[in-house]
């Protein structure tokens, strides 16, 4: 099945996946997860939220944590457009469209504009943030993986179909696919605005839902650094999947369920992404195919997922019986 061709020439220039906001019941034992495991850095702090970012970013945050008593979810993912005129190009895009979309106020944001996509995730563009300091030359102050920067998100709708026309019309490039069913249907899609990989991947699940995010690494020794930090402080069992390689982009990785359960992955460089003559890589069903060694991943990464805050999750989807860890081991 041929994926969707992208719109090279779209209403409005997003140029890459930029930051997120979550809920969580103990603000300080997330702020010592991702300071002290993924090496996040605060940018501001008070009471209710903290603003964090990687040692690379100069953007004033890439997670957001809001303190909450209900259930942890996530608010919204986030994604850079080139100029403040873009906003505009998609606020007309959407109102064209019939989509509805409003302007929010965030700190430490310019302009925002939050829109749900066709799979009900809600998405906000931005063009400008404050700037903190990059810290990347301070290596005295890295802590854990010392991530560099936030790189993607992965996110589960019943529709991967669908929002692989939505995104490509939006000038995203996909570099892998999944297919399955009958008739053939796009069940997962690997779509980037930026020069590799992925911004945003769609699988097919129970949705809207983020399945994960993640955070890009300087060198691979900073995944063990990472691990060994979160068995210091009592995470230790909050290592999910990995240390392992993906096939896909042949990268090195390793995912961590944080305090509340939200997926967080850390990874290191993904093969880059520029020229046009390679076409998208068609895969069979979601599972162990992508992994050149290893376990499969745990039954838990396959089903488990943060909703969003305000969002309805679609019905459950029929059961489908992926090749997990515990089957492997005959569990
Ligand atoms: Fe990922």
């Amino acid at each position: 099945m041929k994926f969707p061709d992208t719109n090279y020439n779209p209403p409005f220039n997003i140029t890459r996946a930029s930051h997120l906001t979550l809920t969580v019941k103990d603000l300080g034992r997330s702020k010592e997860f991702y300071t002290e495991v993924f090496g996040l850095v605060v940018s501001d702090e008070d009471s209710e939220t903290i603003f964090l970012r990687g040692v690379e970013e100069v953007a004033h945050h890439s997670l957001v944590l809001h303190k909450t008593v209900d259930a942890p979810r996530c608010q919204s993912i986030g994604m850079r457009v080139q100029f403040d005129e873009d906003l505009d190009r998609a606020k007309a895009h959407f109102d064209g469209e019939g989509i509805r979309s409003e302007w929010i106020e965030v700190p430490f944001q310019a302009r925002t504009l939050r829109f749900h996509d066709c799979a009900g995730t809600p998405v906000d563009l931005v063009a400008r943030m404050e700037t903190r300091q990059r810290l990347l030359g301070q290596s005295r102050l890295h802590k854990g993986g010392a991530v560099l920067r936030l790189d993607h998100y992965q996110l589960h709708t019943p529709d991967p179909h669908e929002a692989s026309i939505y995104y490509s019309n939006l000038g995203f490039r996909c570099s892998d696919y999944n297919v399955g069913g009958t008739p053939e249907r796009i069940t997962g899609a690997f779509m980037s605005r930026k020069d590799n990989p992925h911004d945003i991947v769609y699988i097919r699940g129970r949705g809207p839902a983020l399945h994960h995010f993640a955070y890009a690494i300087m060198e691979s020794s900073h995944i063990f650094r990472a691990c060994d930090a979160a068995a210091q402080l009592g995470f230790g069992q909050t290592v999910e999947r990995g240390p392992q390689r993906h096939g896909l982009d042949h990268m090195l990785y390793v995912y961590f369920r944080d305090p509340d359960g939200h997926r967080a992955e850390i990874f290191i460089m993904p093969i880059q992404l520029i020229d046009l003559e390679e076409p998208p890589h068609e895969w069979g069903t979601i599972g162990t195919l992508e992994q050149p060694w290893g376990r499969p991943a745990p039954r838990s990464w396959f089903f488990e997922t943060t909703p969003f805050e305000n969002v309805e999750l679609s019905p459950r989807l029929e059961e489908w019986e992926p090749m997990t860890l515990e089957k492997s081991l005959g569990l």
